[in-house]
């Protein structure tokens, strides 16, 4: 039994912010953003654009295109950092938006690496046959914890979800997945504290980032994750079709791409125009892809991701 993709949706907030108008707020410029990041704009989400609601919208487009109902999910599990509520958590939300009831709905916080952890977790499911069609939903509202002020990070972020709907099948789908992750490194990229009981006057509950030093590791475990994909089915560095990396920084994708020798023309970009939306940007970029018919049936695509914690993972699937 495999895990199969069988539909795809995504959305983006409304309103849309260039690198030159960031740059009217805060000491920086397009020339800066673009040449660290490869970044020209972000979409940034309004009040009413939640993870829930971003959720949904990806949700409903997913199952269209999977040419299935609400009511036929067996389960709901979204990754976010950036959920609606402390609690009820946002795949309940999500649940609820979608006018169906009962089945099992869950988040998972994994912050850039939530959707392939979630993926993964899906697989698990589908693969023992504890459930049939699962609804896996990356979204993020990152500006909503994005300090304005701090130009080393405000440039970074944007807002999104992406879904898809796996179902099990014998023909081939998830071929593996692999997940790390290292606390030691939580130093590097956190938000100080959810809580409002807890939050210090002093650390305001926004992104903090060594940037350097997220970039080196991501560098480095990037590359690592993906061989390990590769060699855990035993396919060569040929058979990968596209790569569909997270999109926080060009050149870390480049640095991948590298690794594999794969052209980047077989690397699906959108952190130009989405910047980094963490748990949402692997699926947005898969549903660009196979929208725009880039991706096939039968192409083999490896996905990737790395995250505060540090976390990190790569998915390995025949479409
Ligand atoms: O989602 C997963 C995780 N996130 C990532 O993968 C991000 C990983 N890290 C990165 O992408 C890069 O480290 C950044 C894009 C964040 C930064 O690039 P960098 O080449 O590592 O720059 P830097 O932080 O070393 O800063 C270089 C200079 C500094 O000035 P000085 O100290 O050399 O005078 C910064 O103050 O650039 C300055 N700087 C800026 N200048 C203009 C930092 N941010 C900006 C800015 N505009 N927005």
């Amino acid at each position: 039994m495999y895990t199969r993709i069988i539909g795809t949706g995504s959305y983006l907030p409304k309103q849309i912010v260039s690198n030159d108008e960031l740059a009217k707020r805060v000491d920086t410029s397009d020339e800066w953003i673009f040449t660290r990041t490869g970044i020209r704009s972000r979409h940034i989400a309004s009040g009413e654009e939640t993870s829930s609601y971003m959720g949904h919208q990806a949700s409903l487009k997913a199952l269209a295109a999977a040419e299935l109902q609400a009511s036929d999910l067996d389960m709901i599990i979204v990754a976010t950092t950036t959920p609606d509520k402390g609690l009820p958590n946002t795949a309940c939300l999500l649940q609820e938006r979608l006018g169906i009831s009962a089945i099992p709905a869950f988040d998972i916080t994994v912050a850039c690496a939530g959707f392939i952890y979630a993926l993964s977790v899906a697989d698990q499911f589908i693969r023992t046959g504890s459930a049939k069609t699962i609804l896996v939903v990356g979204a993020e509202v990152l500006t909503a914890v994005t300090d304005w002020s701090d130009r080393s990070t405000c440039v970074l972020f944007g807002d999104g979800a992406g879904a898809v709907i796996v179902q099990g099948s014998e023909k081939p789908g998830i071929l593996s997945t692999h997940l790390h992750a290292d606390g030691r490194q939580k130093d590097n990229l956190y938000i100080p504290s959810p809580l409002p009981g807890q939050a210090r006057a002093d650390e305001p509950s926004y992104i903090r980032m060594q940037g350097r030093e997220v970039f080196r590791f991501a560098v480095k475990a990037l590359g690592d994750v993906v061989e390990e994909a590769l060699k855990a089915n035993h396919l060569p560095q040929s058979a990968i079709d596209w790569l569909i990396p997270h999109q926080a920084n060009l050149r870390i994708i480049t640095a991948t791409a590298e690794k594999l020798q794969l052209s980047m023309d077989k690397v699906v970009v959108t952190v130009d125009r989405h910047a980094n939306t963490s748990a949402a940007s692997v699926p947005l970029a898969l549903d660009e892809a196979v929208r725009d018919g880039r991706i096939q049936r039968g192409q083999t695509l490896l996905l990737e991701a790395i995250g505060g914690g540090f976390v990190w993972g790569s998915a390995l699937i025949v479409y």
